[in-house]
């Protein structure tokens, strides 16, 4: 069965996700408006949005913060509530948003978190059918996150799961969720595999071919967050990605 095309209007068209997003729903012939500052749509002012979303069947909201600090905080909520202003005026039919799994048990972290969150409830309230997608980290922050963990010639892992997933698969998952109904709820997909993150670091050390010793510490943080062991891993529920993290980086 085909599925009808539609007028979808991604912001945050130009990013990382953003980019794949675009291509791939007008590949399938759907009609897209990619939107971010570059083109001339700005959320954080309103600038451009009204006419990004005239005759918008679904808006997908996949912007980011330049900045992973507090400041994001600010930033997120103010462009979720022009969003969500603007997509009620309009009248999309389908407000989405790509979130993080246990943005909720996060928040009281971070500043960033917590716009995530205002970013999450701005859908859910604005009156519109939405979908929440939350994902847990893609592989591309495995090399970084090892990185961040290094002080001096050891790793110093969190005691803690991670579930590193395939970018392009969250792009496919969003893009299905876009033309199907709306689920009014939140969608949580995660990875193929739950692994700590001594095993992520040494996975990641190996494909480096470097010969750091890794140790968990209860004191260590993701980011300065001090999360659970299950904090940034799906429940049974969940969608799950089939790209194990090992298989990503060789390809890569
Ligand atoms: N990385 C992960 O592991 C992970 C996991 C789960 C969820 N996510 C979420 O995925 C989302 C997308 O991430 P990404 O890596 O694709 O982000 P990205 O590559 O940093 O792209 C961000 C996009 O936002 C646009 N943007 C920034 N400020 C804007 C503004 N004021 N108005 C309009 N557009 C604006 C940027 O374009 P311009 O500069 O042209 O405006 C760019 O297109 C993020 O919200 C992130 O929280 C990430």
């Amino acid at each position: 069965m085909t599925t009808p095309t539609k007028k979808i209007t991604v912001i945050g068209a130009t990013g990382q996700i953003g980019r794949q997003l675009v291509s791939l729903l007008g590949n399938r012939g759907h009609d897209v408006t990619a939107a971010s500052r570059r083109t001339g749509v700005d959320l954080f002012t309103g600038q451009g949005l009204d006419d990004a979303l005239a005759e918008a069947e679904v808006v997908i909201d996949v912007i980011n913060s330049a900045a992973p600090d507090d400041s994001s905080e600010a930033f997120f909520k103010q462009a979720a509530a022009t969003l969500s202003a603007a997509a009620a005026k309009a009248g999309v039919g389908h407000y989405v948003v790509l979130s993080i799994v246990g943005a909720d048990e996060m928040a009281a972290e971070a500043g960033y978190i917590r716009g995530k969150v205002a970013q999450e409830n701005a859908a859910e309230s604005s009156g519109l059918p939405w979908t929440v997608l939350r994902a847990t980290q893609f592989h591309e922050l495995a090399e970084p996150i090892t990185e961040s963990l290094i002080i001096g010639e050891e790793v110093r892992a969190p005691e803690a799961l991670i579930q590193p997933i395939d970018s392009v698969e969250v792009t496919a998952i969003l893009a299905r969720i876009a033309v199907s109904q709306p689920l009014n709820t939140i969608h949580n997909v995660g990875g193929p595999q739950k692994m700590t993150f001594s095993d992520m670091a040494r996975a990641v050390l190996r494909h480096q071919s470097r010969m750091l010793t890794v140790v968990d510490d209860p004191s260590a943080t993701y980011s300065g967050l001090e999360i659970d062991y299950t904090t940034l891993v799906t429940d049974d529920e969940a969608e799950l990605g089939t790209l194990r993290l090992t298989d990503w980086l060789t390809r890569r």
